[in-house]
């Protein structure tokens, strides 16, 4: 399998206003193959959403490399950084960020749109991926019409509709009910294993970790365990 992204001694801290330093994260080595879902677990505090903040390029670390298809995107220019994720890489939120004035439809072809997809075939795309969320009925809702389950599946029909490289995604469930959660947690296994897309994700739920190829675990800003499991195909 190919390594796609790798972290290598990636440290980040804060200074916050008594002067004093948080290290929000020390000396953190990480590895991610193509076609895996990767699992970042760990208490509140414990530098989950930073390290993926880093890791998709929205935040640089003070320290260490992070290098996606072999490139190091510490060193890259803003504007690079920002062409990159728009992209090759996608994201997808505990707050789900749809825009309610607008159909779950619009809200994927925009989002293709903002990628630079040609507008012949966007809308084409955008129902493509939101039959293969299952929401081909929903086109037409806004979100304030949908589920809070059906609104995560937009995120990630909208996530996916770019064709990336990589979908990060911070604590997708925290803000659905478990049966909810559970779905649309088997919803990214079903995106990995069948399209061969690659997921990282930061999670609390203990489902989630079984259904991980490999789950690190994060303590006070370090990488205290790696599990990688046999997911049965
Ligand atoms: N912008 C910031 N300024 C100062 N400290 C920060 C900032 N962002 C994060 N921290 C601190 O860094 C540490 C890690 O925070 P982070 O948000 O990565 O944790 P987390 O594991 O995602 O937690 P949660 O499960 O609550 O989302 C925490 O101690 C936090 O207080
Ligand atoms: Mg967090």
């Amino acid at each position: 399998m190919e390594n796609i992204l790798k972290a290598e001694h990636v440290s980040r801290e804060f200074k916050i206003g008594d002067g004093s330093i948080v290290h929000a994260l020390t000396d953190i080595d990480l590895e991610v193959n193509e076609g895996e879902l990767v699992c970042l677990r760990g208490r509140s505090g414990s530098g989950k959403t930073t390290l993926i903040n880093i890791l998709g390029a929205l935040d640089r670390p003070d320290g260490g490399n992070v290098y996606f298809c072999g490139e190091d995107i510490v060193k890259l220019s803003d504007p690079k950084r920002d062409k990159l994720r728009r992209e090759r890489l996608s994201f997808v939120f505990q707050s789900v960020a749809l825009i309610s004035t607008m159909t779950a439809l619009e809200n994927v072809e925009f989002s293709l749109r903002l990628a630079g997809h040609p507008i012949q075939g966007r809308t084409k795309r955008a129902k493509e991926c939101l039959a293969r969320v299952g929401l081909g009925k929903r086109m037409y809702h806004r979100p304030g019409e949908l589920s809070g389950g059906e609104q995560q599946r937009v995120a990630i029909a909208r996530a996916v509709a770019n064709k990336p490289k990589i979908i990060f995604a911070d604590e997708p469930t925290a803000a659905l009910d478990s049966n909810t959660g559970t779905a649309v947690l088997a919803l990214f296994r079903e995106l990995v294993h069948d399209d061969g897309i690659t997921v990282v994700m930061t999670t609390h739920d203990e489902a989630m970790m079984q259904l991980a190829d490999v789950v690190y675990s994060l303590e006070d800003g370090e990488i205290v365990d790696t599990v990688r499991n046999d997911i049965p195909l």
